[in-house]
C-alpha cells in the first residue's frame, strides 16, 4: 500500500480517492516526452527555416506570457547529448520527442532535404540507441513551417499530401531506428486552439469555421500517412503508428442531475470524439451529436451549409481504424454546470456548438490555470475510453503537471503518484488495456503561449544562462525509483513536508 500516499491524499483532500495497487504489470513501458519546438532552439540554423511558432512570437511577442521565444529554448540542438544523459539517469524504456518539419524540409516540401536536419536526428537516435533507450517520434508536434502555413495552413486540403510526402521522407530516413511513430500530438488543440482561436500559432481565429476545416484535413493527412506506413514501411520496418488524442474531460458539476450528465457526455464527444470517433469506433465518421448539434446551429446562423460536415463514405473507411493504439494525453477535469451558450463562447464556435457552459473543477492548484489535480477525472476518462472504443490499447502519451520552478517539487511528484494510482486501479480493476506511461516532460521548456513561466519538467532549466544549465528536481529521484522498481515509491522523502506534518 502506498500509505504515504493516501495519508496525502486524504489531508489535503484532492479527492476521495484511494488505491489499493503499487505495483504495475509485467511489460509496462514508462517514457517521458518532449516536443522540437520546445526544446531544441537552433530556429534559424543549420538549415532550418521559419516555423508557425517562430512567427508568432517574433512578431506579436506580446502574445507569449513572458515574451521569451523557442529562439535558443533548451538549446537541445546543441546538448541532446546532455537530454540523453538525463533520459539514462531516469532509466526510462523510451524517450518521445518530436520531429521538426522544417528542419528537416526547409521549403515545407520534398523539394529540398535539409542534410543537417537530417543529421541531427540520426545522431540523437543513435545516442539513444546507445543506451537502449526505444525513441516513440511524433511526426507534427504544432511547429507548422511557415511557408505551408502561408497557403491557408491545416485548412487548406492540400495538406494532406503535404503531409504525406514529410510523413513518407521522415519514415525513409529514419525508420530503420525507430519503432514507434504518433502522427499527430492533440488534434484538437492544432484545430480548435490554432484555428478556431488564437490560444495556439498560428493563431488564425476563424472560430467555428476554420476548426472545422482543419479537422477535416488533419484526419485524412493522418489517415493517408497510417496507409503509407501501413503498407510500404511496416513489412519491411516491422513498427507501429497511432496518434494522441488530448482529453480535457468533462464531468457534469451535479452527478444526480441528468441533464448534466447528458451534456458531459455531449462535451467529451465534442473533445475527444471529434477526433477518436473517426478512427476508434466501427460505425467511424465524426460523433452523430456533433454533426447534429453543428447542422441546427449553423442553419439558424441562415448559412446554407453546415460548418462541420460527415466524411463521405470513402474517407469514413479510409479513416476508420488507422490506428495501433489510443494515444491518451491527460492533464485534468472540467465540469459541466448546465445547458446554454457558455459565457466565453464566441459566436459561432466549437464551444457554442456544444451548447453547454463549462467551468474549472475543484482541485489542487498548478501553475497553469486550466490545469487542477483530478485523477477521479482520470479513471473516467480511461473507463469511458474502453467502452467506447471497443477495448483499445492504450498509451498515455502524455500527462504532467505544472509549477514554477521550485526543486522541491512536491506537487509533481504528488501528481504523478495520483494519476498513475489510477493507471493501476483502472488497469486491476476495470481490465483497462494501459500498456504504457509518459511524463510530461524531461526538462522545463518553452511551454507555448506560457513561454518558461509554467514549468513541467522533471530538470530545471534556467534559461538566463547561456549553458542552459539542467538541475534535477526530487521528482528526478521518484521517476527513477518508479522506473528502477516498477512500482510507486513509497519512500518518505517523496512526501512533502508541509502534508505530513498534518
Ligand atoms: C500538451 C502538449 O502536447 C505539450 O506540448 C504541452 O507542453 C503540454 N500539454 C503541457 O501544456
Amino acid at each position: 500500500m502506498a500509505s504515504w500516499a493516501i495519508i496525502g491524499l486524504l489531508a489535503v483532500c484532492h479527492a476521495s480517492y484511494i488505491t489499493a495497487y503499487t505495483k504495475f504489470p509485467e511489460g509496462f513501458t514508462f517514457g517521458v516526452a518532449t516536443a522540437a519546438h520546445q526544446i531544441e532552439g537552433a530556429w534559424n540554423v543549420s538549415g532550418k527555416s521559419e516555423n508557425v511558432w517562430d512567427r508568432l512570437s517574433h512578431t506579436r511577442p506580446e502574445m507569449i506570457a513572458d515574451g521569451t521565444n523557442g529562439d535558443i529554448a533548451c538549446d537541445s540542438y546543441n546538448r541532446y547529448r546532455e537530454d540523453v544523459e538525463e533520459l539514462a539517469h531516469l532509466g526510462v524504456d523510451f524517450y518521445r520527442f518530436s520531429l521538426s518539419w522544417s528542419r528537416i524540409l526547409p521549403t515545407g516540401f520534398i523539394d529540398e532535404l535539409n542534410p543537417d536536419g537530417v543529421r541531427y536526428y540520426n545522431d540523437l537516435l543513435d545516442a539513444l540507441a546507445e543506451h537502449n533507450i526505444e525513441p516513440l517520434v511524433t511526426l507534427f508536434h504544432w511547429d507548422l513551417p511557415q511557408s505551408l502555413q502561408d497557403l491557408g495552413g491545416w485548412a487548406n486540403p492540400k495538406m494532406i499530401d503535404y503531409f504525406r510526402d514529410y510523413a513518407d521522407v521522415c519514415f525513409k530516413q529514419f525508420g530503420d531506428k525507430i519503432k514507434s511513430w504518433i502522427t499527430f500530438n492533440e488534434p484538437y488543440e492544432i484545430c480548435e486552439d490554432a484555428y478556431g482561436d488564437e490560444k495556439k500559432a498560428p493563431a488564425v481565429d476563424s472560430h467555428g469555421v476554420g476548426n472545422y476545416l482543419c479537422s477535416d484535413t488533419l484526419l485524412k493527412a493522418h489517415a493517408e500517412a497510417y496507409h503509407l506506413y501501413n503498407e510500404t514501411y511496416r513489412p519491411v520496418q516491422n513498427g507501429k503508428i497511432m496518434i494522441s488524442i488530448n482529453s480535457i474531460w468533462y464531468e457534469p458539476s451535479d452527478p444526480e442531475n441528468a441533464e448534466q450528465v447528458a451534456l458531459a457526455e455531449v462535451a467529451n464527444q465534442f473533445k475527444f470524439g471529434w477526433f477518436a470517433h473517426p478512427i476508434f469506433t466501427e460505425e467511424g465518421g465524426y460523433p452523430a451529436v456533433m454533426v447534429e448539434n453543428i447542422a441546427r446551429q449553423s442553419a439558424s446562423e441562415g448559412l446554407n451549409k453546415p460548418r462541420l460536415e460527415q466524411f463521405d463514405d470513402y474517407w469514413i473507411e479510409r479513416i476508420k481504424g488507422t490506428s495501433d493504439f489510443l494515444g491518451i494525453n491527460h492533464y485534468t477535469t472540467h465540469l459541466i454546470t448546465g445547458a446554454g451558450v457558455d459565457p466565453i463562447a464566441k459566436s459561432p464556435s466549437w464551444l457554442k456548438d456544444i451548447g453547454a457552459v463549462t467551468t474549472m473543477n475543484v482541485g489542487g492548484d498548478s501553475a497553469s490555470e486550466w490545469l487542477r489535480v483530478v485523477p477521479t477525472g482520470f479513471a473516467n476518462l480511461l473507463r469511458w475510453c474502453k467502452s467506447s472504443y471497443n477495448d483499445p490499447p492504450i498509451y498515455i502519451t502524455e500527462n504532467g503537471f505544472s509549477d514554477r520552478g521550485t526543486l522541491q517539487d512536491y506537487g509533481r511528484i504528488q501528481y504523478f503518484n495520483e494519476y498513475l494510482s489510477v493507471i493501476l486501479n483502472v488497469i486491476y480493476d476495470d481490465g483497462v488495456r494501459v500498456l504504457g506511461y509518459t511524463a510530461w516532460t524531461l526538462m522545463d521548456n518553452f511551454e507555448w503561449r506560457a513561454g518558461f513561466s509554467e514549468r513541467f519538467g522533471f530538470y530545471y532549466v534556467d534559461i538566463t544562462h547561456p549553458d542552459r544549465p539542467r538541475t534535477p528536481k526530487l521528482s528526478v529521484d521518484y521517476y527513477r525509483q518508479l522506473i528502477a522498481n516498477r512500482e510507486l515509491p513509497q519512500d518518505e522523502r517523496f512526501k512533502d513536508p508541509a502534508v505530513r506534518r498534518l
